[in-house]
Order: structure tokens, then C-alpha cells, then sequence
């Protein structure tokens, strides 16, 4: 019989009975539901709501059950809709009359909001941490290449040297912007809606500071209707989550590019690859690839949930119960992916070699030898004219800048000298970009410096 049965005439029908339950994804919230209703009866009791020894009596039989679901002993029903149904229904035939009572001043709807709050800020901390120990791997690449120099590129073409510590260190950067967006939304999430009832709060005298302590928030929300409707902080988690999970796809693809045949700046290792069943030459980038496909997984997940609440009207409407199954997919799927990612980083070989060779033969200094020009007094433009003629010569003749003749370089401008070969060189273009930011060594280095102190003041 339903807990409702008493307005009823007939029974639920079975489709929609199916239809109608969460179960099947909210049980994983049993936790955070069983301390929920731990604090609510505690206050219940406390206030003078309850009797203490009725408040006493469902906390013992709440943890009970807990512990029983953690020993694998409970089955919850579909009967039971979801999580919060059954676990009060489990509670009332174990405890008898003093079960009956914890409902007193709640309704579902601030009991879903707190316990998927709960949820959030358990795994928030789980994926920060993710993110730091893949900033370790990042520091660890860095800085054994620090001298390896490969080609910088803007729309995919050769661009202006740099160095692979460079590359990591940006993408360090992307993951700190990463870590601190999470920290933004946990601090912002950090607040509790029990007490808010259905939505009109409660006659009995809550206390909503009491369960909000108890549950370790810094305080209740502000407004109960607010309470029970708000998913903002699921969308913005997923938008986190999204934001990271792009990084981490970009980051997928060129990795996807250095170990193709046209690159080969890098190897993975056996152990984080595989092969083909039909060409037994094939050793595929799977990790890489399946990263930068979920990534669409969790776009989705945050389109879902914008759509779901775009037009509900307050409070609380069935179509919120849709967002566990897009927030708790995109949960997984970040920490699925972020831990095998940084494995893969953390054991492939790098290729100086290749990267040198590459960043050599594609006029990837044209902008130094411009550069060289400008400090001998010609204005930018013109050097860049000038530069600009000399590649058009080199691509004739089948030379590039470092092996064209000092006699060629006089005929386009007699500013150039010797020293131009040591100008173009592609470690002083690398070590002469000292600016801050920059890929000169010790520019990188101090980047390397910011990221340690980073990861370490959230160890
Ligand atoms: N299973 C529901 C959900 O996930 C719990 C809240 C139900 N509230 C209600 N008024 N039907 O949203």
C-alpha cells in the first residue's frame, strides 16, 4: 500500500509505477539520506517535537539500516519510489510508531535537496584531488623537458618555437582554473535546505541551524521556496565538470596527433594503448580517444539539466528527478577519466628529437629573424616585409633561415650579419623569450614554482 494510499481509490497503475520511481538511480544517496534524517530527528527531539526517546529510537534504527545496506542485506523496493520512501518505509516496519514520526516537518523535496547536496560536496573534494595529482604529473613532465624544444603552432601550423615543458605547464594552467571553479561551487553549494519542507518551510519550531550544523554546512539557505527549487548548483558543477572535461579532450586530441606516424613527438606506453584485430601494425591512442568522447557525455548531461529546469515553474516539480541520473553520470565519468589520463601522461615517452626536427624545418623563427632586424633599428613592419621575402626565396630554393647564406640574407638587407645564425637558432629563440609567462627556461621554471605552491597549499 502507498504511503499515500488514504486519497486514493485505486491502485497506482503498474507502468506508472515503474515510470514514477527513482530507486533504481537514487539508492547510491542512502548515505546522505540516512544522515539527513539522523539530523532531523536529533532536532526533531531536541525541539521538543518528538520525545527524545522517539528521536533516540530512529536514529538507532537508522543506522542500523545503514549498516545493513553497507553489509549488502537490504533490497529496496520499486513500490517504495525512491530512496527517501523506502528507507522511511524500511525504517517504520523495523521501529513501529516511532518510524511514522520522522516525517514530521520535511517533505521529499528538501530531503532530495539536501542529500544530493551532501552527494556534491563528498565528490567535489574526490575530483579536486584527481585534478591535483594529474598538476603532479604535469610538473613531473615539465620539468625533465625543459630543454625540449618543439614547434608552437596557431591554426595548426608552425607558429614560433617552444618547449614541451611550456605545453605542459599550460595545460597545468587550465586544470588550476579547474581546481578553483570547484572550490567556487562547493563553497557555494555549502549551505543546507532541510527545514525547507515542501516549500512553505514548517509550523513546528526547526531548527534549520541546528540541522545545518549537524550536517556539516555553514548554514540553512535563505528562503525555503529558493530551497526546494534550485539546481544551480548541480548545473554548475556540470559546468565545471564540462569546462574540465574540455580540457582534458583538447589535451586528448593532441596527444591523439603527437603519436600519429605525421608527428611522433611522443610514444604511449603498450600498457596504456591498443591494438587492432585486424592490422597487426596498430598501436591505437584508445585512452586518449574514449577521454575526448565522453566528453560529450558530460555536455550532455549539463544541457539536460539547463533544459529540464528552464521552464519549471517554483517549487518543486517531478522533472527535477532527472537530474541524478545526468549529475551522477558526469561524476563518474570525470573521475573515470581523469585518474587513466594522467596514468597515460605520466608513462609516455617523449620524442625530442622529433619535435626538434619538426620545429627546425618550418620557419618557425621567421618571427625572431624579424625580431633581429628590429633591434638593429627597422620598425617592425618593415622587418616583417623583409622577413616575409626571404621565406618566399626559402620556399623557392628549398632552404629554410638557419641554412640560407649570409650573402642571401645581405642581398634582401644589409642589417644582417654572422651573428644571425646564433639569432635564429631555435634555443636562443626559445631562451631569449624570457618574458613572464613565456618559454624560456627559467620563465618556465617560475610557472613550474606557481603550480607546485599551488597543489602543495591544497595538500
Ligand atoms: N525522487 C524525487 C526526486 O528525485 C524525490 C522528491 C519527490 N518529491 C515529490 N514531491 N514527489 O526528485
Amino acid at each position: 500500500m502507498k504511503l499515500w494510499a488514504g486519497r486514493f481509490q485505486k491502485e497506482t497503475n503498474t507502468l506508472v509505477n515503474d515510470f514514477n520511481s527513482s530507486i533504481g538511480f537514487d539508492a547510491r544517496l542512502y548515505k546522505q539520506d540516512i544522515a539527513g534524517s539522523i539530523a532531523h530527528a536529533a532536532m526533531l527531539g531536541k525541539q521538543g517535537i518528538i520525545e527524545e526517546h522517539e528521536a533516540e529510537k530512529i536514529i538507532e534504527g537508522l543506522k542500523a539500516i545503514l549498516a545493513d545496506i553497507e553489509d549488502d542485506k537490504v533490497e529496496f523496493s520499486l513500490d517504495n519510489e525512491d530512496i527517501h520512501m523506502n528507507i522511511e518505509a524500511l525504517l517504520t516496519q523495523r521501529i513501529g510508531d516511532a518510524g511514522k514520526r520522522l516525517h514530521t516537518g520535511r517533505s521529499r523535496n528538501d530531503q532530495v535537496a539536501v542529500d544530493t547536496r551532501l552527494y556534491v560536496k563528498e565528490e567535489i573534494p574526490v575530483i579536486i584531488k584527481q585534478v591535483l595529482d594529474l598538476e603532479q604529473v604535469l610538473i613531473k613532465k615539465a620539468k625533465a623537458n625543459l630543454d625540449t624544444v618543439m614547434p608552437g603552432y596557431t591554426h595548426l601550423q608552425r607558429a614560433q618555437p617552444t618547449t614541451f615543458a611550456h605545453y605542459m605547464m599550460a595545460y597545468a594552467n587550465m586544470f588550476k582554473r579547474d581546481v578553483t571553479r570547484l572550490e567556487d561551487c562547493l563553497e557555494r553549494l555549502d549551505e543546507c535546505p532541510l527545514g525547507a519542507g515542501a516549500l512553505a518551510a514548517s509550523t513546528y519550531p526547526l531548527d534549520r541551524f541546528a540541522t545545518a550544523q549537524a550536517l556539516g554546512f555553514q548554514k540553512p539557505t535563505d528562503n525555503s521556496m529558493d530551497s526546494v527549487s534550485d539546481r544551480d548548483y548541480a548545473i554548475e558543477l556540470l559546468s565545471c565538470l564540462s569546462i574540465l572535461m574540455m580540457h582534458l579532450s583538447r589535451f586528448s586530441e593532441e596527444i591523439v596527433l603527437w603519436c600519429s606516424w605525421e608527428f611522433k613527438y611522443v610514444d604511449l606506453d603498450d600498457a596504456y594503448s591498443t591494438g587492432s584485430s585486424i592490422m597487426p601494425q596498430k598501436k591505437n591512442p584508445d585512452v586518449a580517444e574514449l577521454v575526448r568522447g565522453k566528453t560529450g557525455r558530460v555536455y550532455g548531461s549539463l544541457v539536460t539539466l539547463l533544459t529540464v529546469m528552464k521552464s519549471l515553474p517554483l517549487a518543486y516539480n517531478k522533472d527535477m528527478q532527472e537530474d541524478k541520473e545526468a549529475l551522477f553520470d558526469a561524476i563518474d565519468t570525470v573521475e573515470l577519466c581523469l585518474p587513466v589520463f594522467g596514468a597515460m601522461l605520466d608513462t609516455l615517452t617523449v620524442r625530442p628529437k622529433n619535435m626538434a626536427k619538426a620545429a627546425s624545418g618550418g620557419f618557425i623563427n621567421a618571427t625572431d629573424c624579424a625580431d633581429y632586424l628590429t633591434k638593429k633599428g627597422l620598425p617592425f613592419r618593415e622587418a616583417y616585409m623583409i622577413v616575409g621575402r626571404l621565406v618566399n626565396m626559402c620556399i623557392k630554393t628549398g632552404d629554410t633561415l638557419d641554412t640560407l647564406a649570409l650573402k642571401d640574407f645581405r642581398a634582401i638587407s644589409s642589417l644582417f650579419d654572422e651573428d644571425v645564425y646564433e639569432a635564429l637558432a631555435l634555443k636562443t629563440c626559445v631562451n631569449e623569450r624570457k618574458v613572464y609567462g613565456g618559454p624560456s627556461k627559467e620563465s618556465v621554471e617560475k610557472q613550474i614554482a606557481l603550480i607546485e605552491e599551488f597543489v602543495n597549499s591544497r595538500a
